[in-house]
């Protein structure tokens, strides 16, 4: 049986071996591909970890009129995150919060710009369909997900990732994803970073109320 406690407990175990080199390159890239966020926008670090997304946006943002909210179900992940804000100076440019994230700590159409990097495939389609809801219209998304054929959780892992996300093995199967839940004008790429790749996207909330 596996739930939010035994998520949480072993990314407990991963914080101190976390290897953040890795993923703040995958946020950074996407945290780029999104499109650089206005200073006083809404955004979310969805499943923040030790907050690379986080982390990447605060540094570049001259004014702090808003903090990023930050969301994690580890408090070891969180905690490592804080530090590493706190060296860089910028931990009052984020909202640090220990929890679930789906759904988000977020009222409807609250949030501008949410991103969530090398988390989705642990979340399942849900946490998609509640960023349609917490997103304003016209908002953005960003997310990224292994590509399915290199992917190999090891047992542990294994039995936490949801099986309601297909993992794409093109960038055109990572807008599919994005657009089956609704959101549109889907852009998707392949990042290699080391030997490991993996598809970023970004898509829009539509306008229109009822686009799903
Ligand atoms: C591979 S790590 C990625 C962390 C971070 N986004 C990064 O780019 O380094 C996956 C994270 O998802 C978190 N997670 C999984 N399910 C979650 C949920 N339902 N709510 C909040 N966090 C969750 C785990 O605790 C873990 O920190």
């Amino acid at each position: 049986m596996t739930g939010p406690m035994q998520m949480a407990r072993a990314f407990d175990e991963l914080a101190d071996g976390y290897d953040d080199d890795h993923h703040d390159e995958i946020a950074r890239s996407l945290v780029a591909l999104a499109g650089a966020p206005g200073e006083a926008a809404k955004i979310a670090d969805v499943a923040c970890g030790c907050g690379a997304v986080a982390l990447a946006i605060a540094q570049a943002r001259s004014r702090r009129v808003t903090p990023i909210l930050a969301v994690d179900l580890s408090a070891r992940m969180v905690a490592a995150g804080k530090l590493r804000a706190e060296r860089l100076g910028c931990d009052d440019a984020i909202d640090w919060r220990v929890g679930t994230a789906v759904p988000l700590p977020a009222a409807d159409a609250a949030l501008d710009l949410i991103l969530c990097a090398s988390s989705l495939h642990f979340l399942g389609t849900r946490a998609l369909l509640d960023w349609r809801r917490a997103l304003r219209p016209g908002g953005r998304v960003g997310f990224t997900l292994p590509i399915a054929s290199q992917f190999r959780p090891s047992g542990l892992f294994a039995d936490l990732v949801a099986t309601d996300v297909p993992l794409p093995e093109t960038a055109e199967d990572a807008r599919t994803i994005a657009t089956a839940v609704g959101f549109i004008d889907a852009d998707a790429r392949i990042l290699t970073v080391g030997s490991r790749s993996v598809v970023l996207t970004v898509a829009t909330n539509p306008a229109a109320p009822g686009h799903l």
